[in-house]
């Protein structure tokens, strides 16, 4: 059992030019080519077992044995060759789909809120931190939520206080729709749904509480440097068992100083005119510093809601009370940002917008 070394330095010598002749293969195509030369059927392994023929018995079982290692050692030179060029691909793919992520891309401007949506975030976020709900609702409306419910029946010479857009499409009363001329129908709609909701409890004489915001747009033809046909207000509505005209004041006040930040801002209630509240007040601000400081300037209606409203709204009037108001949005944006003309807010003037941000 003594393999003649000559064929084992063979084989050795063999082993090793397979191995040099795979490293010089740098695609796979070259590499199948070399593995052909030494494995292949005309391939020098093959030839060195035919030419086993030639020997003894036990001579073609040790030189058999021999050339077998060295085979398996040809295919294992094969197949890490082949896993070295299938990652050196892999590497060059990455490499030449790579993507620089330290060049800083083309910026747009990171933009900013319209004044009049920052506003309208800081009366929803000034109102939540005093227990307001937020309520929504549409701004195609029908006769009774715009006008009647709220104490506006047809032909009542306070109609003629809007100018209304209406919609060529009637409502089950034979009325036209129209779009909201106020977001006061939020006042009707959010009560109703509320007792209809508690309808059990209101039956059984219990009274609850609601307290409501409602921001939204509303529309009027109307179109000079202070109003805009279309527009935004902010409702109020806060009702209970005794809420109270003083009640309305100290909130006021207090939304007031800080929508504005002014600690030192003055207010009045000038009495007024609306179908849906009894008494009703025109609300006044004077700002004590600044640019507009010493002026009188109107930013609300309000009043105690009417009894026929709460009935309307199917609220016993004998067991709730309290106050609306309606305050326009883009006012108090025209005063907290310095704003003299209405119309710069919806023209969307960038040079004008930019100042926002
Ligand atoms: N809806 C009124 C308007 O647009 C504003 C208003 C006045 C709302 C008094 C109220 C209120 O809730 O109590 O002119």
């Amino acid at each position: 059992m003594n393999a003649p070394s000559a064929v084992n330095l063979d084989l050795d010598a063999l082993v090793s030019a397979a191995r040099a002749r795979f490293a010089q293969a740098h695609a796979s195509a070259d590499l199948e080519n070399a593995k052909a030369q030494f494995l292949g059927k005309a391939g020098r392994v093959t030839e060195l077992m035919k030419g086993l023929a030639q020997f003894s018995i036990d001579e073609k079982k040790t030189r058999g044995a021999a050339i077998n290692q060295a085979k398996q050692s040809i295919e294992a030179a094969l197949a890490e060759r082949r896993q070295q060029l299938a990652e050196q691909q892999l590497e060059e793919q990455l490499q030449a789909e790579a993507l620089d992520v330290t060049l800083p891309g083309r910026q747009r401007g990171a933009g900013g809120l319209h004044p009049v949506s920052l506003a309208w975030e800081r009366i929803v976020q000034i109102f939540g931190s005093m227990g307001f709900d937020v309520a929504d609702g549409p701004e195609i409306e029908t006769d009774w939520f715009n006008f009647t419910a709220l104490g506006n029946p047809p032909n009542h010479p306070a109609r003629s206080m809007q100018d209304t857009f209406y919609v060529d499409l009637q409502d089950e009363n034979g009325q036209p729709y129209c779009l909201r001329t106020h977001t006061s129908t939020m006042q009707i709609r959010y009560a109703a749904a509320y007792a209809r909701r508690h309808a059990a409890a209101l039956r059984r004489g219990e009274v609850g509480e609601i307290r409501v915001i409602a921001p939204g747009r509303t529309y009027r033809v109307d179109n000079d440097a202070t109003h805009s046909p279309m527009f935004h207000q902010v409702e109020g509505l806060w009702l209970g068992r005794d809420v109270s005209l003083k009640d309305l004041k100290v909130m006021y006040l207090d939304f007031c100083k800080a929508f504005f930040e002014a600690d030192d801002l003055m207010m009045r209630f000038r009495p007024s005119y609306f179908p849906f509240t009894e008494p009703s007040a025109e609300i006044d601000i004077q700002f004590q510093s600044g640019p507009l400081a010493g002026k009188w300037l109107e930013v609300s209606g309000a009043g105690m809601t009417h009894p026929q409203v709460l009935r309307n709204m199917g609220l016993d009037p004998e067991r709730y009370q309290g106050f609306a108001f309606g305050s326009g949005i883009d006012r108090l944006a025209m005063l907290r940002y310095g704003v003299a003309d209405l119309r710069l807010f919806f023209e969307g003037d960038i040079r004008f917008l930019a100042q926002f941000g």
